[in-house]
């Protein structure tokens, strides 16, 4: 009997299919899902498990370099477990290299997963390690509670559905035995379950989890939307933004999207929406995303003139990429000149309608400084903003 509360376990991660059934270009595996790519949920669930001693995923040569820049962003104390084995025309032959790279650590179980799993838990995660104390394999099953019916071409019958189960991964063994039943010839086996049936091993089913359904087809993929995003998995996230420019002669100054006649206008190499910059990078701000600068380098002649909207609307879809939302965004605009208060409500609306929200979400402010200051010797107009972002709360570590 070994003592699962002490035992060590690696996860391999099966992602080296092609997902022919979901028919996407890019395999599933890469799907955008709640925040990160479908194979992130499950591989950063079981890095966060305190018994896990490493994670291998497994995946195609071609994708090797795109995962490995994903890997990148990871913290390095996670970064440090993870190994990369490379897949099979099988899913067979992928669980073979991955336990090749597992033999090579000393955990005293291994966890075979899909990565087109993303829903795994720690729940399942200890149901199995507790199943592996007094047996050499496990797998998680739930029963079947729709009625059975076998089908052919010819006629339709009853299936009795009682112990009938529907068995989901990760599927777990002793190291040593999956070393074992993997060394021999490769069977038919529809899964490493069976396999070490054949072998013989002392196998238990322990309970499941709904959300441990599989990406199949494209319409399973609204179903995990919502397995992996309750009510209680998000965070919120501030950012601040803060700029300045310059007035030079002119006749209108663009102020959050909105133009406003005026004596002077601003001078910068975009339309210097000093209100739509400090937003922008509030936003970049909430989701630690550098800044306007590092995203459109003013030295790239690209940006040069390139309308704020551009910017404001790059912010906005990277927290949309993070499956983030805008709560609200509030601005304060410093001068003695134009006055802003008869232009507010266009300022919001433009602003609300640029970021997808609505206009109660938007709060635009001035104030002068009395006199004080380049603003208040009108050099030049400051802009501050602060942003509020709901992200969802799943071990969010990777950049998009
Ligand atoms: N898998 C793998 N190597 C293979 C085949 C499958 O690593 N040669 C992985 C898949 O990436 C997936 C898991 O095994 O995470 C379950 O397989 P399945 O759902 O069948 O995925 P695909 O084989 O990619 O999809 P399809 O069968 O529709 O082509
Ligand atoms: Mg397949």
């Amino acid at each position: 009997k070994i003592d699962h509360k002490s035992a060590e376990f690696c996860c391999i991660i099966v992602a080296a299919g092609s997902g022919t059934r979901y028919g996407t270009a890019t395999p599933k595996q890469f799907e955008w899902l709640v925040g990160k790519y479908l194979f992130q949920h499950s591989l950063d669930i079981a890095l966060a498990h305190e018994q896990c001693q490493a994670c291998i995923l497994v995946i195609r040569q071609a994708d090797k370099s795109f995962v490995s820049e994903i890997l990148d962003g990871y913290p390095s104390q996670l970064k440090s477990k993870i190994r990369i084995a490379i897949g099979g025309a099988e899913r067979s032959e992928s669980v073979c290299n991955g336990l090749r790279e597992a033999d090579k650590g000393n955990a005293d179980f291994v966890l075979i997963h899909d990565a087109a799993r993303p829903g795994l838990s720690f729940e399942v995660i200890d149901r199995l390690l507790a199943g592996l104390s007094d047996h050499e394999g496990c797998a998680p099953a739930l029963p079947i509670r729709d009625a059975v019916k076998r089908v052919s071409a010819t006629k339709i019958s009853s299936v009795d559905r009682e112990g009938l189960y529907r068995i989901q991964t990760p599927q777990a063994f002793r190291l040593s035995a999956a070393l074992s039943m993997h060394s021999g010839n490769q069977s038919d086996a529809v899964d490493d379950f069976e396999l070490a049936q054949a072998n013989g091993f002392h196998l238990k089913l322990v309970e499941g989890s709904e959300n441990l359904m599989k990406l199949t087809t494209p319409g399973d993929k609204a179903i995990l939307e919502t397995h992996l995003s309750g009510p209680q998995t998000s965070i919120t996230r501030l950012g601040q933004g803060y700029d300045v420019h310059a007035f030079e002669p002119g006749s209108a100054v663009q102020l959050c999207g909105v133009e406003i006649p005026h004596d002077k206008k601003l001078k910068g190499h975009s339309d210097a929406d000093v209100g739509w910059h400090a937003i922008t990078d509030a936003l970049l701000g909430a989701i630690a995303d550098g800044d306007i600068g590092d995203h459109f380098p003013p030295s790239d002649p690209q940006w040069k003139g390139a309308a704020s909207s551009v910017f404001l609307k790059f912010a906005s879809d990277r927290i949309e990429k993070k499956g983030g939302k805008i709560s609200n965004v509030d601005v304060t605009i410093v001068c003695e000149a134009p006055k802003v208060k008869p232009h507010r409500d266009s300022m919001r609306q433009a602003t609300a309608e640029l970021l997808g929200i609505s206009v109660d979400q938007v709060s635009i402010k001035a104030t002068t400084t009395e006199g004080l200051g380049f603003e208040g010797r009108r050099e030049g107009i400051s802009a501050q903003a602060i942003a509020s972002v709901i992200l969802p709360d799943k071990f969010t570590y990777s950049d998009a």
